[in-house]
């Protein structure tokens, strides 16, 4: 069997099947609008929930970080790139979130890589929510520790896994939102588990920083929770892309010693560490938006509840119908399609088999109106 053969099986065996992938290049989205050579769709499957992918100042300030760094950092952060600007919003970010130290990383994913591979070692072990996010589960199952699994949202199932013996240390995982469902998680039951056992607890809060908490600090914050380790990434809410970790001192510097992602990896261009400086004052200053946000998940559940489909338990910006079957799932993704709704539909094995999903996002640039073309959409989908 050569390269090409095994290649070529295993595209076979996919193809055709409701688990092929495929992405469609589109002209440009606001959050709110999809262009395409087909025409303007309303885009409902976004994850700048702020709309701050388009803020004019956010913009501004990373041409004027481009003007005066280049496109580019030259390097990883421990060679040439760690700038000035890289610096300051880490300061920015560790005295914002009340942490010691922030540490940038290239992507939300990168930071999970990296932090679990260069915290874990042999006779430790991870107990995360079953329902984590891909690049901590592949993280925690690549790491020399052991991954045991909590019932989702379920602190009694933690507090059974913590009560069995380890010869290591123990990493308790969660997300503040979770990406699939909008569920929170019960974080201040799960702190108080971890705490109580001595262990440590990280949390990935990609969808509640910007959103939840005073000025936007996140799910923690709200909850009055100080993780040992908290994510947070820009890709959502802060409308750019990259992550920091925040955490203590001694931990800051022992992941720039052992943190290959942060290690051997080209580090953010300046310029867009400057925009994200500005995004972060938008944020904390961001009330009116998240009050248009929440505005719009108030209606879009208090209509969406007469649809035929399971609406789950979300009061987040993700709002997931559970379709159940793949075919039909994609069929009603299409269906909302030709209506000129994007919704994408989310299939097994991103999401546990049988619960087939739209994934609904709603930011603060939709309108009243906008819920309502995607709840007649909806609706008029034959379903
Ligand atoms: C919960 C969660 N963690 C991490 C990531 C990865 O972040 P990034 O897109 O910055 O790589 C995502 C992104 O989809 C996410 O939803």
């Amino acid at each position: 069997m050569n390269w090409s053969d095994t290649i070529s099986r295993r595209l076979t065996e996919r193809r055709g099947t409701s688990l092929w992938r495929s992405r469609q290049a589109h002209l440009g989205s606001d959050g709110r609008l999809l262009h395409t050579s087909d025409g303007q769709y309303l885009n409902f499957s976004s994850n700048d929930y702020l709309g701050l992918s388009q803020h004019p100042q956010i913009i501004a300030a990373w041409q004027q970080g481009a003007e005066q760094y280049g496109v580019g950092s030259g390097g990883s952060g421990h060679v040439t790139g760690y700038t000035a600007v890289h610096h300051t919003l880490e300061q920015q970010l560790a005295e914002w979130l009340g942490y010691s130290r922030a540490l940038l990383f290239i992507s939300g994913y990168a930071a999970n890589q990296g932090v679990i591979a260069a915290l874990m070692e042999k006779d430790d072990r991870i107990i995360a929510d079953r329902l984590s996010h891909a690049s901590l589960i592949e993280a925690a199952m690549h790491s020399p520790a052991q991954l045991r699994r909590f019932l989702h949202n379920d602190p009694n199932s933690l507090k059974q896994h913590l009560a069995k013996d380890c010869a290591g240390k123990t990493l308790v995982v969660t997300e503040g939102i979770f990406s699939m469902d909008g569920d929170c998680a019960p974080l201040a039951s799960l702190a108080q588990q971890t705490k109580s056992t001595g262990s440590w607890l990280m949390v990935d809060d990609a969808h509640g920083i910007g959103i939840h908490g005073e000025q936007g600090r996140g799910s923690c914050w709200a909850k009055n929770v100080k993780p040992e380790i908290l994510i947070v990434t820009f890709g959502k809410a802060f409308g750019l892309s990259g992550a920091a970790v925040l955490c203590d001192e001694q931990t800051a510097e022992y992941l720039i010693q052992y943190a290959r992602h942060l290690i051997y990896s080209t580090s953010m261009p300046p310029a867009q560490a400057v925009a994200l400086s500005e995004a972060v004052r938008q944020i904390k200053e961001g009330d009116e938006l998240r009050q248009r946000l929440q505005n719009n998940i108030r209606y879009f559940r208090r209509e969406a509840y007469h649809l035929p489909f399971t609406l789950m338990d979300s009061e987040t910006a993700i709002q997931p119908l559970i379709i159940g079957d793949n075919e039909r799932c994609i069929a009603l993704s299409h269906a909302l399609r030709q209506q000129k709704v994007w919704v994408k539909s989310i299939l097994p094995p991103t999401v546990p088999l049988e619960s087939a999903r739209l994934r609904i996002t709603l930011t603060a640039s939709h309108t009243q109106q906008d819920i309502e073309i995607l709840l007649e959409a909806l609706h008029g989908s034959g379903c």
